[in-house]
């Protein structure tokens, strides 16, 4: 086999063409046996290896079989013989006299065949399943993409790859996403892409293909605790809590009793939006028992009279729109390190201190990375000259973790500021929630969509430095002891508690 190989390689290697086309189609087959032998034995582990691997090295192959007959295509131009007079004379009389099954040479040149078929297929679908990787999508066109990728890394979805919530199932889908990623990869090329990448992504397939398949919508039920830290702006950065009782239940049919009641089976909420932005909501319906539509309409300015031709029923993304791509707001981003741990509040003034230096609008990456250290290390050299010294360790590392903070939020290459990208989950100012649930959005009757404190949360703390103030029991001497009574009511009520 090895004989009828090399002599074949003689053969063909009839000039320089021949002799690249040889050299370049062996070489990559023996590359990628070899990593892909390493890889399956666990020594190479990096995920950059499936680039070369299925992409490079097939490539090369590929151009050195095209060499081969472009060789011998010249070969015959120079010496105008026949492909017969040329195979008599390169190769060995014993590889071309016919014989049982054909001439050796015809059966060399075969089985050579059969293989790189072979080998091209299995690299072919391995190539498919690597582009199909989150490591592919996040590191291929790694200036574009690193945004998504660095917040995808640290997202509670960093185990399920891109393709989960991007491609979805189908052969369709898949089709769409291979024109989309070739649309993708021009535009990179040529930089035609918008920065930063513009939201909300219009054509993501619908939650029911991506989502659904691993949270159902049944699987909602009962509340949700979630316990909010915050740290003032005073010496001690001292700490206060939130705590809220999230109604995430999806309810019974057609009995309201949840957040995630829009998404319920029997449920249809859908909405026009001004330019289909999915911001500024024009109008909102919701289906009855009975089949029709009950509408609330926005009587705010900015929505009145707005051309209302994109409907768009409500599914996860319309509140999960940041399921993965999370960035923080500087605020928020710098009270989670605190509450973590990762922040030592021990020295003085640093929650303010710390959202001064990354609030910053510097002009690079490199420029930030020094700005935050300089901020922090000049304000406690200048006013803190001891404990700038003593606590120099600790000075650092906070540095560190603003660095961090910076990079992880920040990405100047794609004009991604602090709030480019805003969650609607919850209700920073008018925006979230309260885009359909305010005192503008009303029906015939003029009732609006309720925005009541506790229809979507209870609170068991609001500001307080006890995280459970609202259940403490109630002391009627106190100011706010009405409302002291009544969240604490409503609580229980809520949460099926019997009442003491
Ligand atoms: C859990 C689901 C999920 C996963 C996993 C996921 N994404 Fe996304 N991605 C989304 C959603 C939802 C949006 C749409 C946000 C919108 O419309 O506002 C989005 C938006 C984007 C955008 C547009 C910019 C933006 O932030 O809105 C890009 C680019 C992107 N994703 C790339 C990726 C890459 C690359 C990966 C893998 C490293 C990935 N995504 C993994 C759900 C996901
Ligand atoms: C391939 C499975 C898969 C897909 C697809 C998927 N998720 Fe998830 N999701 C998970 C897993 C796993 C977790 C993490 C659970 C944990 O950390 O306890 C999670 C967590 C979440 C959480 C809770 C985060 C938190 O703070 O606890 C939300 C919200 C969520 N997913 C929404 C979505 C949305 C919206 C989509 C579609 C755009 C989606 N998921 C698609 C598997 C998936
Ligand atoms: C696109 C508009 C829209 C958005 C955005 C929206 N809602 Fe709603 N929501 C509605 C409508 C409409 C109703 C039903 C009003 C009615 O007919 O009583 C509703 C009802 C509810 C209910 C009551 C369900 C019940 O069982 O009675 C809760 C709870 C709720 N929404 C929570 C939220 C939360 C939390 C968010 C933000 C994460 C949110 N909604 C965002 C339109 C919206
Ligand atoms: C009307 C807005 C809205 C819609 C639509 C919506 N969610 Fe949620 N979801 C929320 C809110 C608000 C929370 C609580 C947020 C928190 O915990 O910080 C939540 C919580 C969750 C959680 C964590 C729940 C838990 O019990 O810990 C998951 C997972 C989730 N949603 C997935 C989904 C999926 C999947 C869909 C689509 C089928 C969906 N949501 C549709 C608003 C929504
Ligand atoms: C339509 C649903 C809805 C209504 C109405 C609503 N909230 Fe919220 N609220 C939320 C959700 C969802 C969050 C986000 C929880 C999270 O961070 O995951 C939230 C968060 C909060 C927070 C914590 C903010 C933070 O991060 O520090 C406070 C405080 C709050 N709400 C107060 C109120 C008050 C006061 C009202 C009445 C004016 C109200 N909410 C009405 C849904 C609602």
């Amino acid at each position: 086999m090895l004989r009828g190989y090399l002599n074949f390689v003689q053969g063909v290697s009839v000039n320089w063409c021949g002799r690249l086309g040889v050299i370049l189609t062996t070489s990559s087959f023996v590359c990628v046996v070899f990593f892909e032998l390493a890889r399956l034995l666990g020594i190479i582990t990096s995920s950059f290896v499936g680039l070369v691997s299925y992409m490079l090295f097939p490539a090369l192959f590929i151009l050195g079989l095209l060499l081969i007959p472009i060789g011998w295509w010249k070969l015959k131009k120079q010496t105008g013989k026949s492909s017969r007079e040329l195979i008599e004379t390169k190769f060995k009389r014993e590889y071309v006299t016919p014989s049982f099954g054909g001439a050796r040479l015809f059966r060399t040149t075969s089985i050579l065949i059969i293989v790189s078929i072979v080998f091209l297929s299995i690299v072919s679908t391995r190539m498919l399943a690597f582009m199909d990787t989150a490591e592919f999508c996040g590191n291929a066109c790694h200036s574009v993409m690193n945004p998504e990728w660095v917040t995808y890394q640290q997202s509670p979805h960093s185990r399920v790859a891109c393709v989960e919530c991007h491609v979805g199932e189908g052969a369709m889908a898949l089709l769409d996403s291979k024109v989309n990623g070739t649309w993708q990869m021009i535009s990179v090329t040529f930089d035609l892409l918008e920065r930063p990448i513009p939201t909300p992504v219009h054509q993501l397939r619908p939650a029911r293909e991506t989502c659904e398949k691993c949270h159902w919508p049944d699987k909602f039920y009962g509340q949700r605790l979630k316990t909010i830290a915050r740290y003032g702006h005073d010496s001690a950065s001292t700490q206060l809590f939130t705590t809220l009782s999230l109604k995430v239940d999806i309810g019974a049919t057609h009995k309201r009793s949840g957040i995630h009641w829009h998404i319920a089976e029997e449920n249809d909420v859908r909405y026009a939006s001004v330019d289909d932005e999915r911001e500024k909501i024009i109008w909102v319906e919701v289906r009855q028992p009975d089949g029709r539509y009950h509408r609330y309409t926005s009587t705010d300015g900015a929505a009145v009279g707005k051309d209302a031709s994109s409907v768009r029923t409500v599914d996860c993304v319309d509140c999960h729109n940041r399921a993965t791509h999370i960035y923080e707001l500087p605020d928020r981003a710098l009270d989670e390190r605190i509450h973590k741990g990762i922040l030592d509040r021990s020295l003085p003034f640093l929650k303010r201190e710390a959202l001064q230096a990354v609030s910053v609008s510097y002009t690079s990456r490199k420029t930030a990375m020094k700005g935050i250290a300089n901020h922090m290390n000049g304000f406690y050299q200048r006013y803190y000259p001891d404990l700038a010294r003593s606590k120099a360790m600790i000075l650092d590392s906070v540095v560190t973790v603003l660095q961090g903070i910076y990079n992880r939020n920040i990405h100047p290459e794609m004009n991604i500021e602090w709030g480019s990208y805003s969650s609607h989950i919850g209700h920073v100012g008018d925006g979230g929630c309260f885009r359909c649930h305010n005192s503008t959005m009303v029906d015939e009757d003029g009732n609006a969509v309720s925005s009541d404190c506790t229809l979507c949360h209870s609170m068991l703390s609001n500001s307080n430095v006890d995280p459970f103030q609202y259940l403490q029991p109630v002391d009627t001497s106190s100011l706010d002891y009405q409302m002291h009574l009544y969240l604490q009511k409503e609580f229980m009520k809520s949460s099926g508690t019997p009442v003491m």
